[in-house]
Formats: C-alpha cells, structure tokens, sequence
C-alpha cells in the first residue's frame, strides 16, 4: 500500500541535510545540543499502561495482543527546533514510551525493547508528504531569526495547502485550527500520530486523549512567563494525577483513509478511535533537573523504534526514519552523552 513520492530518496536526503545544519547551527549558538524538532521539553513524566484484556480481535493486534502493564516515560514538548517563549504559537508533542514490549524490532540497532508512540495535539500533519514538508523547511529558514513570524508564516501556508486539499475533495488539515487553539493546557489535549502505522493485520492513526480530571483542563494563563506551559504542567503533578485513553482508528478504505499523505483527515464518522489501553500517571515532580536532563539529554523517542507489528508507514514516516537517527546522533555526539534506552524507568537517571 505504499507508493514511493518521485525523487523521494534526493528529497528526504535534503530534508534530513537542511535540518541537521540548522540543528549545529543552534548548538554552536547554545554551546549545548537540542533536538532538531521539539526541542523545549515541558516536563518528563513516568507512569503505566494496561492494554485492556477485553479487547476484540480486530483491536488485540501487535503489542495490543497481551493484556498487561507496562512503565511508560513521556516528553512532554513544543514542536520548533529551538526554545522559544510559550507565547509564541506552537503545536505541542507528547511522546510516550512503552517499555518492555514483545515482538520483531523495526530498527534493532537502537537496542532495548520498547515501543514510542509520538503524537502531536492536532489529528493531521498539513505538509503529509515529504514533498510539502520540504516547502515548509523554506519557510522555517526564511524566518529563523524571527520565530514569531515563522510560526505565523508556516500557519498562512498550511492554510494554502489546505485549500489546495479542498479543491481535491479532500478534508484539509487541523494544523491551521491547531495553531489557534494553542494556548491550552497541553495536560487537557488529545493527541495523535498523524501518520499511519501497521496495526499487526491491520493499519492505524494512534491517539491519546485526556479522561477524568484533566479532561476538564482548559486555558493556561500564558502572561510574560517565558515556560508558561512547564509552569502549568509542573503545578498539576505537584498533587494531582492524570489518566488518558491509548486509541487505534482503524483504517477501513484506503482511498478515504490513505497512508501516503498524513494532511488527509480520516474521518472519525468511518472509523472511530477505539480505546486500546490506559495509562495513569501519578503525582510526581516532572520538571526537575534530573529528570529534564535525562529526558532532554539522554533519552530518544523515535516512530522507528518500536516492532514490525507496528512500523510507519507513508513517505512522512519513511523521512523520519532518517532525521531522528541524524538528530538523536548528532546531539548526542555534540553533548557527549550516550543515548540510553531504558530497560526501566529505575534507568532514568541523569
Ligand atoms: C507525522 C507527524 C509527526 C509527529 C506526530 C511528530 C512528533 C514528534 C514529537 C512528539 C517529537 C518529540 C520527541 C521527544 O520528545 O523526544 C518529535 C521530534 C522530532 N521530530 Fe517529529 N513528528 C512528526 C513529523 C516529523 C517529520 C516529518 C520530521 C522530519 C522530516 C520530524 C523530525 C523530528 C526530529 C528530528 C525530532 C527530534 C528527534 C531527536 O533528536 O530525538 N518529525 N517529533
């Protein structure tokens, strides 16, 4: 079901080029590596997941087949490649890590046996092909002294790729809303892989959406506070916990529902997300040193890490396989830390 985007290969080979440039660039500036995307962590935060037992067969796929808990980590982050004030719009990442998962290893060279799921709180990518993601790269450089108006920039194109999207009948992408709805409490949000994934027999957009008390979370009080978001999340933790629901919407038709362009909604009305498990986090303090060095500096969340059962999928994905190698490599290299993969969360140490 996939089909190669034309000069895919050259195009992701630039992409991947371009952003690693950029990434020396803001390390030489911060004498200090960050990621080449989401690179301002808003808190580290350790919890569990239980893969439900009732689940019916079409659902019990891949790590899904065994019900059971496992430890999660999740990076709670905003999505540019350098570290901006929350009052800059920003779509917001949450990348969870299962840990300790059964099955064939996509890419085994990253070691462990975990599964990461990265999401971010709008439910499509609007540049979904590596060929749009190039022209927005254009648009990011342009504006790199100015991330205001970059952010600005890249929403005014999203819309024009949206209209383009329109035109072919097709539904445009969130990124555009998402950009304007972007001072909510990230605790409060739903969030999605974009891009599809191999779902053992079946392919799938994952997503995890807030239940209980932080579903009720709404605004964040932005004011001249440079973390306001670090801010907020930091406080909820101090006494209370939060609970959300892991979801697979299942892909029905592949011509409503395609793999190659991640801007395509699929429409919840044809395919619901179903719930697969649950993950609970307890209080905790999540912004602390240690563990913002370990989850900034140390760790790596990757789409590629994790099984077979599970592997991306469409062009988007594909890039991805080889811009988080670059990124994870060359911060780690710049830092001088070693990547860890962790066995446990006892292995979260700074
Ligand atoms: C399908 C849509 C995408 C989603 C949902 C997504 C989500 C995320 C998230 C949540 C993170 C933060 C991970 C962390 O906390 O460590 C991240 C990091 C990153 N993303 Fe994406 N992303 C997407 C597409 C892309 C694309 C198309 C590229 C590049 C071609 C890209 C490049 C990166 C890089 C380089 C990092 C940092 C990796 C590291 O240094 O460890 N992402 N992404």
């Amino acid at each position: 079901m996939e089909v190669p985007v034309e000069n895919e290969a050259e195009i992701s080979q630039r992409i991947v080029e371009r952003m690693a440039a950029t990434q020396a660039e803001n390390a030489d500036r911060h004498r200090h590596a960050h990621r080449d995307a989401h690179a301002k962590s808003h808190a580290i935060i350790t919890g569990q997941l239980t893969v439900h037992d009732d689940l019916p067969h079409e659902l019990a796929q891949g790590i899904f087949a065994t019900p059971g808990t496992h430890e999660v980590v999740a990076r709670l982050s905003s999505a540019p490649g350098d570290i901006h004030s929350d009052e800059i719009p920003a779509p917001r990442g949450f990348a969870l890590k299962i840990i300790g998962v059964e099955g064939e290893r996509l890419s085994p060279d990253l070691g462990g046996a975990n599964q990461d799921f990265l999401m971010v709180n709008f439910p499509t990518l609007a540049f979904g092909t590596v060929t749009k993601y190039e022209d927005m790269l254009d648009i990011l450089e342009k504006n790199a002294s100015n991330p205001a108006a970059a952010q600005k920039a890249v929403s005014a194109a999203a819309r024009g790729i949206a209209s383009i999207t329109e035109k072919l009948g097709r539904t445009p992408g969130a990124t555009v809303q998402g950009l304007a709805n972007d001072y909510s409490h990230m605790l409060g949000e739903t969030f999605y892989t974009q891009a599809a994934i191999r779902y053992g027999d079946h392919v799938a957009k994952m997503s995890l959406a807030p239940t209980g008390e932080v579903a009720e979370l709404t605004g964040v009080d932005v004011g001249d506070d440079f973390d306001a978001m670090r801010t907020a999340v930091v406080r909820h933790f101090m006494t209370k916990g939060a609970t959300y629901e892991l979801r697979a919407q299942l892909c029905t038709d592949l011509k409503t529902m395609p793999v190659e362009d991640a801007a395509v909604l699929w429409d919840e009305d044809e395919s619901p997300f179903r719930v697969v498990a649950t993950v609970r986090f307890d209080p905790q303090d999540v912004g602390g040193p240690a563990r913002r060095v370990a989850g900034d500096d140390h760790l790596a969340f990757n789409p590629w890490n994790g099984v077979e059962a599970h592997r991306p999928l469409g062009s988007i994905m594909r890039v991805r396989k080889l811009a988080y190698e670059s990124s994870s490599r060359q911060r780690h290299d710049l830092n001088a830390v070693a990547r860890r993969e962790p066995d446990s969360l006892a292995d979260l140490t700074a």
